[in-house]
């Protein structure tokens, strides 16, 4: 694992969407996963699932992998109050084709390849360790999509995690590729960083 855990007392700050979308856009995140309509998704680290609520009607199937149960019962509540309820979610709310997994990024329960994609918004730092870089690897398939966008230690730390706990975009690349990932983009912007790979 990487650095401190988010507070999952805090988990109200994760649903300002003006906030959220200044840093990363629906519209970015997935023009950085180019997922196929029927692609079987990781949203590493998914917290009360505000981008998996962006990327679940684009892909087949969405694994919302989050270690702190506190995290997919705030997402279960939030979702229970919206009006997707209504589509015959599997879990009262959730879309449809969303999973929750409970479980560390560092020892995922899927198969090796099993994973058309995966990505992961303001949580690398949280999750990445050479360890976990490697599992992410075990359950990708070759050619599986990677974006990540997180905060980047090369930024102002004009908000988000101390710039102290965070990582540069080259040192994301140089993890991934180290792990067997070819890395297609490796950007430093304001505040955060922006990395896309295959595998
Ligand atoms: C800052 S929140 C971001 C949540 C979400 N990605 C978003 O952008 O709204 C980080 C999330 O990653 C989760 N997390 C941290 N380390 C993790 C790990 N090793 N494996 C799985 N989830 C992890 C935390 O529980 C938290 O929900």
């Amino acid at each position: 694992m990487g650095f401190h855990t988010f507070d999952a007392e805090q988990a109200a700050r994760l649903e300002d969407a003006a906030e959220r979308y200044r840093y990363c856009s629906r519209e970015e995140l997935l023009g950085m996963l180019a997922p196929d309509p029927a692609a079987v998704v990781a949203d590493l680290g998914s917290g009360t699932g505000f981008y998996a609520d962006d990327v679940a009607p684009h892909v087949g199937t969405l694994h919302a992998v989050d270690v702190q149960p506190a995290m997919h019962d705030y997402y279960r509540q939030k979702s229970a109050r919206d009006e997707r309820a209504e589509r015959g979610a599997t879990e009262p709310g959730l879309p449809a084709n969303v999973d929750l997994v409970a479980a560390d990024v560092g020892d995922l329960p899927f198969a090796d390849d099993a994973l058309d994609g995966a990505y992961g918004t303001m949580t690398f730092h949280e999750f990445a360790d050479d360890a976990s870089v490697a599992e992410l690897a075990r359950v990708c398939r070759p050619g599986a999509r990677l974006a990540l966008v997180d905060w980047s230690a090369a930024g102002a730390g004009e908000t988000g995690p101390p710039l102290s706990e965070r990582y540069e975009a080259d040192d994301a690349a140089a993890m991934l590729a180290g792990a067997g990932f070819d890395v297609d983009r490796a950007d430093e912007r304001v505040e955060t960083l922006a990395v896309t790979a295959t595998r």
